[in-house]
């Protein structure tokens, strides 16, 4: 059985010493059994990457990074490139959030090319998809998920799924207090679930892990992550209070 993943998207928040001291402090306080029971990962900011990558040395937690470039290498301002982040201790990388695609203008091809480079490249991609209050108050908040998931998988072959994350993350929920219920939340990972098993086959459909986000907090993880079909959280703001996200760790393997 594949094992929830729980992730902290540290967003662009914390210097690079409070960055080392909120690692120490997650490393300390994550439950011990959660730990066995439950895949762990921190998406610090990059300049806290390879020191974060240090301390976490034999504490069972996974590195991964914010964004990345789709381009190998050479003349690209202020870029960071995939084999910068694998040396810099990274296994998996988010792709797509939806503040990329607000702010940076990530399109779905951007996603698509991003995420095909970190297969390639041995990063783990966290696709992220999901879609704006007018979408869902238009209804059309299905067909906005579903492009997101044909394009953004566009190229992406079976074995390489296996290395895939699908981040659910309405967008009217992240860092607005607000959330989906466990039945919206649910009902939408069994929808992108049903598209995967459309594209690979029921058995890579199954096999996919589709994390939630959007405000999950210690109050509420327990009853989203139990909500049925979903495989863990992308955590926030949450996620930059240690005792907070191992509260969030620990609800993962509570029943
Ligand atoms: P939030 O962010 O938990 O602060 O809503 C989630 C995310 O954007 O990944």
């Amino acid at each position: 059985m594949k094992k929830k993943l729980i992730a902290g998207n540290w967003k662009m928040n914390l210097t690079l010493n409070a960055s080392i001291e909120l690692t120490g402090n997650i490393v300390k306080n994550v439950p011990k059994k959660s730990i066995i029971e439950t895949e762990v990962l921190i998406c610090p900011t990059f300049i806290a990457l390879s020191a974060c990558s240090t301390l976490l040395k034999d504490s069972g937690i996974m590195l991964g990074a914010q964004n990345m470039s789709d381009k190998d290498d050479g003349a690209y301002t202020g870029e960071i490139s995939a084999s910068m982040l694998t040396a810099a201790g990274c296994e998996f990388v988010i792709i797509g959030h939806s503040e990329r695609r607000k702010y940076f203008g990530e399109t779905n091809q951007i996603v698509n090319s991003k995420s095909l480079k970190a297969l390639t490249s041995g990063l783990k991609p966290i696709i992220c998809v999901g879609e704006t209050l007018q979408e869902r108050e238009d209804e059309i908040y299905e067909a906005i998920v579903e492009k997101q998931i044909s394009e953004g998988l566009a190229g992406i072959s079976d074995e390489q799924m296996s290395d895939v994350t699908i981040a659910y993350e309405p967008v009217w929920a992240i860092g607005t207090g607000l959330n989906a219920t466990p039945k919206q939340a649910s009902d939408m990972h069994k929808f992108i679930r049903g598209l995967i098993s459309g594209k690979y086959g029921s058995e890579i459909g199954n096999e996919t892990r589709i994390l939630y986000g959007g405000s999950v907090n210690a109050k509420n993880a327990g009853e989203i992550l139990h909500a049925g079909g979903i495989d863990g959280a992308l955590v926030g703001g949450a996620a930059l209070k240690a005792e907070e996200f191992c509260t969030i760790i620990s609800s993962a393997t509570e029943k």
